[in-house]
């Protein structure tokens, strides 16, 4: 179970996660930040929770966690920029795959567009979502579902499942490393807020298939030939060269990346 006390004695950000809630169950974290009135919402505001009932996932797939063994928890932001959210995603997705090999020592990779894998396994996913007022993006919320000490996971799920306990053979305090991730990711928040090239080359670096000849699917197509897979440029868009030598650019996100 998360513990509040342990996580404000750990918590070392000077703005992200400041403001937070820790709920025993919620529907949805993510949920809970679109649904909150702009008053009550503040910038860098924190949702958690011990359960999820209705976890969600990419393409409307279900988050699967037991209840208090992972963390599974949300960040809003009211960012200045209405642009790029995508690099700021990565960024979050880095943030989990660099704590990731830090703390098992195990090669973890960020699977575009958004989920983190070690050893070949997923062990984390992140859920972005934007709400508007009027035509006025007005919130970014990003929501995480990281694997900590659940050792085992139903067979069924698209990806194969693997925690931080399944990689290290130990125990992780849920606050501890929840704190180290959120002073990560407030130092990636500011390098995105600032245009810093360094972290679109620290992205590319972790992104799989990174640099490879990879194929390519879009809205479930499978593109002919192969593609070296140029990472993203500084507005997130995913780069690929094809064999006549020519970059083409993508926006969207319904692109996979098939590595071999
Ligand atoms: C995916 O792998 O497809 C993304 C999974 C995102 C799961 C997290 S758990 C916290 C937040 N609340 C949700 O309902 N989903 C995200």
């Amino acid at each position: 179970m998360f513990n509040t006390q342990q996580f404000e004695k750990k918590i070392a950000t000077s703005w992200l996660g400041r403001s937070y809630f820790c709920f025993e169950e919620l529907d949805s974290t993510n949920n809970y930040l679109k649904n909150i009135s702009e008053q009550d919402l503040s910038h860098g505001m924190l949702i958690i929770a011990n359960a999820q009932k209705k976890g969600r996932g990419q393409y409307e797939r279900v988050w699967h966690s037991d209840p208090g063994k992972n963390l599974t928890f949300s960040l809003a932001f009211k960012p200045q920029q209405k642009n790029r959210f995508i690099v700021l995603s990565l960024a979050v997705a880095l943030a989990t795959s660099e704590l990731v090999e830090e703390t098992t020592n195990k090669v973890s990779r960020i699977k575009w567009a958004n989920d983190v894998f070690a050893d070949g396994n997923k062990i984390a996913g992140l859920l972005t979502e934007t709400t508007y007022s009027g035509s006025n993006l007005n919130r970014l919320i990003i929501g995480l579902g990281f694997n900590i000490n659940q050792i085992e996971f139903p067979e069924e799920l698209s990806n194969p499942a693997t925690s931080l306990s399944n990689l290290s053979g130990e125990e992780f305090e849920l606050e501890t490393i929840l704190a180290d991730l959120l002073i990560r990711i407030e130092h990636f928040y500011r390098l995105w807020a600032e245009n810093d090239i360094s972290l679109i080359k620290r992205i590319n670096k972790r992104l799989l298939g990174f640099g490879e000849w990879v194929k390519v699917d879009i809205d479930n197509q499978l593109l002919d030939g192969e593609f070296k897979f140029l990472g993203i440029d500084e507005y997130g868009n995913l780069r690929l060269l094809n064999k006549e030598l020519e970059v083409n650019t993508f926006s969207h996100e319904q692109i996979k990346i098939l590595t071999s």
